[in-house]
């Protein structure tokens, strides 16, 4: 018997001939198979961005991306602490608060690798002192390694976070200070690698050619993955098998260009909601990862001023059909709703019997399992979505480590990849965001950003 893909797309379910027959469906599958020129044309644009340099996240390079020095400054640091605190924000946090939440100590999981225990994350990607006062106050330095992660190496809230948490580290440690800190940032570039280079803080790489939100598989992933313990080579194989499927072409062979064909056949019918319902709570920030990978990479202006993109909204079943699934089923005809499936969750609970009258509540339930439940309410869910003519992409995964979550990256860095392609804007691009930025760094007051504070003021009217 050949095994389960790491990651299986099926978009049945969002189309018309999935659907009931009653129903007045805008997408069938042949305007999905119509757009199999375009996904050629948007790969072909891809590959060509990758032969120039500019775009390496499907090459999982090891060497240039740092794996093995991730791997061996991990080692050292969980000789002699017992946490490590990542400064960091957006791309540069969101990866590793995702694998911690799937894989790390507290996710549940029930094969672990050897690695796996004592060692803990937390991730710092706010500049809300109660929060950072809470996170620090739970930590003691002594025991606390610090991973400061920017790609620029300027980013305000991960350089003002480093600032406050550099004299914490001071007060403990004395001039020992940067033997628990470690910046993984620019090679070259940067006040990071400039701070880097002046302490002689130790440091690992992130890649030209890899743009933050796609960067997670480098550096600023593997190494907090490292440090938990997690087993990156089965990370990386995972991330290998579907970044090989994500080369191929054709619909039925790729399942990026499934994932992404179908968001573009909606997006045509006028669909501009991206659902990502997670059937597992170990999966459920996964989710907010994706929502920044998808917002932030076709959320743009084509060439001649036209505002194209989609709203992401990540969600967790089944408590989000107790929220939002009265909204996905009866609400605008505007979402497309995948929702993500986990075969086997590798453990399980009875819903048991009960003695006399403590079994009145949910007695019909007795003898099931929990996992058992959990996969009735994400078919009931797309049942419930299919009956209204809601269209469902069904994501599944045989189960949640290391492998799959590889996969699951790379399957939707890459399909992100193409729908930027297909919605002819740079996937790779953030300029949106550099506009909120340099405005905070005006009312700030950092030389050279004089007017942006003017503007800011005339702006709000104060
Ligand atoms: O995807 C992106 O480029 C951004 O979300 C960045 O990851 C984020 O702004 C943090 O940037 P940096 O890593 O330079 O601090």
């Amino acid at each position: 018997m050949t095994a389960p893909p790491l990651v299986s797309v099926d978009v049945r379910r969002a189309l018309r001939e999935g659907m009931p027959a009653n129903l007045s469906v805008p997408v069938g599958a042949d305007e999905l198979e119509r757009l199999t020129p375009a996904l050629s044309d948007a790969a072909d644009r891809l590959d060509a961005r990758e032969r120039a340099g500019e775009v390496g996240f499907l090459g999982l390079d090891h060497d240039a991306w740092g794996l093995e020095a991730a791997r061996e400054a991990a080692g050292r640091l969980r000789e002699t602490t017992d946490v490590l605190l990542v400064l960091g924000i957006g791309g540069s946090a969101l990866g590793a608060r995702a694998m911690n939440r799937a894989l790390g100590p507290d996710s549940g999981r029930h094969e672990r690798p050897d690695g796996l225990g004592r060692h803990r994350i937390e991730v710092l990607d706010t500049v809300d002192p109660s929060a950072v006062i809470a996170t620090l106050a739970r930590l003691d330095p002594t025991r606390t390694a610090v991973a400061v992660i920017s790609k620029s190496g300027g980013t305000l809230e991960t350089m003002a976070l480093y600032r406050v948490v550099q004299p914490w580290l001071v007060a403990a440690l004395g001039d020992r200070w940067p033997r628990h800190v470690i910046a993984v940032t620019d090679p070259e570039r940067g006040d990071l690698r400039a701070l880097a280079d002046a302490v002689g803080l130790t440091s690992l790489p992130v890649p030209d050619d890899v743009g933050g939100r796609f960067s997670v598989l480098t550096a600023v992933g593997t190494l907090p993955a490292a440090y938990l313990g997690l087993d990156l080579d089965a990370l990386l194989d995972g991330a290998a098998d579907v970044a090989a499927r994500a080369r191929q072409r054709g619909l039925a062979a790729n399942p990026a260009w499934a994932f992404a064909g179908i968001h573009h056949a909606w997006y045509a019918a006028g669909a501009r909601v991206s659902v990502l319902a997670t059937y597992s709570a170990r999966l459920r920030t996964l989710g907010d990862w994706y929502a920044q990978l998808w917002a932030e990479s076709l959320g743009k202006l084509q060439a001649d001023g036209t505002s194209v993109g989609w709203t992401p909204s990540p969600a967790e079943g089944p408590a989000d059909q107790h929220s939002q699934l009265q909204l996905w089923q009866q609400g605008p005809r505007d979402k497309l709703i995948s929702v993500l499936g986990v075969s086997d969750h590798g453990v399980d609970l009875d819903v048991t019997s009960l003695p006399g009258a403590a079994d009145a509540p949910g007695r019909w339930l007795a003898g099931r399992t929990l996992s058992e439940l959990l996969e009735a309410e994400r078919r009931g869910t797309i049942a419930a979505l299919v009956q209204a003519g809601r269209p469902v992409v069904e994501l599944t995964v045989p189960r949640v480590d290391e492998a799959t979550i590889g996969g699951l990256v790379v399957l939707l860095e890459a399909a992100t990849a193409l729908a930027g392609h297909l919605l002819e804007v740079d996937p790779f691009d953030q300029p949106g965001v550099e506009g909120g930025k340099r405005f905070a760094c005006g009312l700030l007051g950092r030389p050279g950003y004089e007017s942006d504070g003017d503007i800011v003021r005339q702006l709000l009217g104060d």
